[in-house]
């Protein structure tokens, strides 16, 4: 019958052109060629199907619907072949590929330097205290025995604030050493203490490879009776020790600061060679009486060390500025 082999034609043709699509848009091409409402070639089937005697009817409608149903689900199944391809290429995600890792920075070496101390002398019984940077004259200096005239007290040495306060007669000035926390400690706690206090302090010197206008320092005190500065010797070598190794030495040589007596500067001798850390002595008499103290019932030690001296040692820095300049070169390494 002629009019089943036109259906034929028109199946073949239409799902090898189906098959030939390969981007949606071609698909829609074929899609109106073949199935358009308008003008596409299945009106002409459906035509056919109305020249059909009454006898072919039954046959012919079936065939009809079956080439029409058989062409629409082809082009069903293409279009949605097609979209899964797009998408996988969009997504070309190999997961046996290593991950990006975000980039997650870290503590700041000296940062890590002092957590590492405050572990340390906590191990050692010392509890961590902190002080304000921007100082009175009373706890950076008058409290601490440092007389008016001490060259120390040099405005040129210091930097002081200008704020209301110094206008009102109390001048203030960014402090230029951690012993402030010593007076800080004393004046709100009775004995026994036993404190370190770890932070910034401030001077103008000229800033070379071993000098910064701002830098870092441990302060230790221990006030109870009979403590003795061979207790501060244990302590120190101690704590040099836990930090840098056991071949680790330190030495006393003897020295001057008004709020110790006797004082001593500390030094360290780690590989061949010694290094000055910081320096430390028993408590003047006239630092207790500034607190209120009694200084027949009580002693103590006290010191002071610089954490860069310690840090830069330890990681072999070779100059202080690297640790403020934050050059990502430099801190990526710690
Ligand atoms: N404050 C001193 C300085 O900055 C260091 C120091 C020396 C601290 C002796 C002390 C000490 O506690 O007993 O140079």
């Amino acid at each position: 019958m002629d009019i089943l082999n036109s259906f034929n034609e028109f199946e073949t043709a239409a799902l090898q052109a189906v098959t030939a699509a390969t981007d949606a848009d071609a698909l829609e091409k074929v899609r109106v060629e073949f199935m358009g409402q308008k003008n596409g070639r299945v009106r002409d089937l459906q035509k056919l199907v109305g020249t059909a005697t009454p006898e072919q009817k039954p046959a012919v409608g079936k065939r009809f619907n079956e080439v029409r149903t058989s062409v629409s689900s082809a082009l069903d199944a293409r279009a949605e072949q097609l979209k899964l391809q797009t998408t996988k290429a969009a997504s070309d995600f190999d997961v046996t590929l290593p991950g990006e890792r975000p980039r997650i920075g870290h503590l700041h070496p000296i940062t890590q330097v002092m957590t590492e101390f405050r572990e340390l002398m906590g191990r050692f019984g010392f509890t961590v205290v902190d002080g304000p940077e921007i100082e009175d004259e009373r706890h950076n200096f008058e409290a601490l025995n440092i007389p008016e005239d001490h060259p120390a007290r040099d405005p040129l040495d210091n930097f002081y604030v200008a704020c209301a306060s110094v206008a009102a007669g109390r001048p203030v000035l960014l402090r230029s050493q951690t012993s402030t926390v010593q007076i800080r400690t004393m004046e709100s706690t009775q004995p026994p203490v036993r404190v370190v206090s770890l932070g910034r302090v401030y001077r103008p010197d000229t800033i070379d490879a071993t000098h910064s206008c701002m830098f870092h320092q441990m302060e230790g005190l221990m006030v109870d009776r009979h403590v003795t500065m061979a207790q501060l010797k244990t302590v120190l070598s101690l704590f040099a020790r836990s930090f840098l190794g056991p071949e680790v030495e330190i030495r006393f040589r003897p020295s001057f600061f008004p709020f110790t007596e006797p004082s001593v500067e500390v030094d360290m001798k780690w590989g061949d060679s010694w290094m000055e850390i910081g320096g430390a002595g028993m408590v003047d008499p006239n630092v207790f009486a500034a607190v209120g103290y009694d200084p027949e019932q009580y002693t103590g030690f006290a010191f002071g060390l610089g954490i860069e001296r310690f840090c830069m040692k330890h990681y072999g820095v070779d100059d202080i500025r690297r640790f403020y300049e934050n050059d990502m070169r430099f801190l990526a390494q710690f």
